[in-house]
């Protein structure tokens, strides 16, 4: 479905997905007046915490789908895996929006490089692959980075070939049954992440792009806005909002680019969603990307969010997290008067799981590096 009418407070919206983008979804609509309805099969998914009501059903149960629609006057999604058929099935009752084609292209890596190929984008050269024997025949000067077709996220799923020598191993270590997608490891300048949203009167606003700097592959720090020029701080934006408007479905969407030496930029990959580089919009834009995303969904007005200050935003990963909550650290982290420390609720701890942010918030990217460098060293050191 793809209404045009305005979803009012009071209405009740659907959130497919319990993590902590759909966390920080629900918290946000609760303060405009809204109601949410979280489903995710997890009991104890984050985003629970502040749900009117919580289905538990795994997704592909009919009576929990048929109790949904019921419930809900319109939905969207915050896991990349929620499954495509059921998300078809609700939009022939309600407005899901970002909608299913868009899920589609990104839950599989071959679709969405043919689908930005297609449409002229620069991407990383690549091939596709079908069986593992094929890696002997991929005619790209290495290193690569194998990516599975489907069920990537964080790193999982990829094994970087550094040289032809390395094919035997990779063979050996690559997991699924295919198709997999060869990639030319790319020496960008930087990474980006630009996050745009399309409002179903085809109007779209973006946040400046986020430089991201991953480790061991997980998002790690996101600096706000980043340190490009202007030149490509608006280049990255445009190209962002083309590919969305390409997409062509209402909703919020992040689009992760590599900036390279020569001024070209290459789209790495598009998240139907908010994106964890975007957390930092709750205090440092007037409309956070989670309203955006509720005002996409509702076809509520998109202004274009005024800056209200720089930031860095630290990622709290597994063990880390232990760290953190020891008393002295926390006790020096929480005095500081830059940094808003924000915790996921979520109960196990997991390596590389990402259980929450420490933001830097202020004037000056020269005064909150530092500090949220010097935080990631203590919380990495025991
Ligand atoms: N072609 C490439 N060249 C260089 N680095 C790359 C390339 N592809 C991926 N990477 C690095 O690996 C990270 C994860 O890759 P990608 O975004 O494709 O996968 P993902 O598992 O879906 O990650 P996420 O869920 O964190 O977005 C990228 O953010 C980047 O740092
Ligand atoms: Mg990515």
């Amino acid at each position: 479905m793809t209404s045009s009418k305005i979803i009012e407070p009071g209405s009740t919206l659907g959130m497919l997905g319990g993590g902590q983008l759909g966390g920080f979804f629900t918290e946000s609509a609760l303060k405009m007046g809204y109601k949410v309805v979280v489903w995710d099969p997890s009991t104890v998914a984050p985003a629970k915490r502040f749900a009117t009501l919580s289905f538990d059903a795994s997704f592909d149960d009919v009576d929990a789908r048929r109790n949904f629609i019921k419930a809900v006057d319109a939905s969207s999604l915050e896991w990349e895996n929620v499954p495509v058929s059921l998300v078809e099935e609700l939009e022939s009752e309600i407005d899901v929006r970002p909608g299913s084609r868009s899920l589609g292209l990104a839950q599989n890596r071959v679709q969405e490089k043919s689908f930005l190929s297609k449409h002229n984008f620069d991407l990383a050269d690549y091939r596709v692959i079908y069986s593992r024997s094929e890696l002997n025949s991929v005619d790209l000067p290495p290193p690569w980075i194998v990516k599975t077709a489907t069920l990537g996220y964080d790193g999982h799923g990829q094994w970087l070939v550094p040289n032809c020598d390395y094919i035997k191993y990779a063979k050996e270590s690559m997991t699924g049954s295919g198709p997999w997608v060869v990639e030319r490891v790319v020496q960008f300048e930087q990474e980006l992440s630009v996050v745009v949203g399309l409002h179903q009167n085809g109007h779209t606003t973006t946040y400046p792009p986020t430089e991201n700097i991953h480790e061991n592959n997980i998002l790690k720090l996101s600096i706000s806005p980043g340190r490009i020029p202007t030149e490509v701080l608006k280049k990255a934006q445009e190209l962002a909002t083309e590919v969305v408007l390409c997409i062509g479905e209402a909703g919020v969407f992040c689009v992760e680019l590599f900036s390279l030496k020569n001024g070209g930029i290459l789209v790495n990959e598009i998240a139907p969603r908010p994106h964890n580089s975007g957390h930092h919009t709750i205090d440092t834009f007037t409309i956070s990307q989670y309203e955006l995303q509720i005002r996409a969904l509702c076809g509520l007005p998109m202004p274009t969010p005024i800056m209200k200050g720089h930031s860095v935003l630290l990622n709290v990963l597994g063990e880390e997290m232990r760290e953190l909550t020891s008393k002295p650290k926390w006790e020096s982290i929480i005095a500081n008067q830059h940094a808003r420390i924000y915790l996921y609720g979520k109960e196990s701890i997991r390596p590389g799981r990402k259980m929450g942010h420490i933001l830097f918030h202020g004037d000056e990217l020269a005064t909150l590096i530092p500090e949220a460098l010097e935080t990631q060293q203590m919380l990495t050191d025991p």
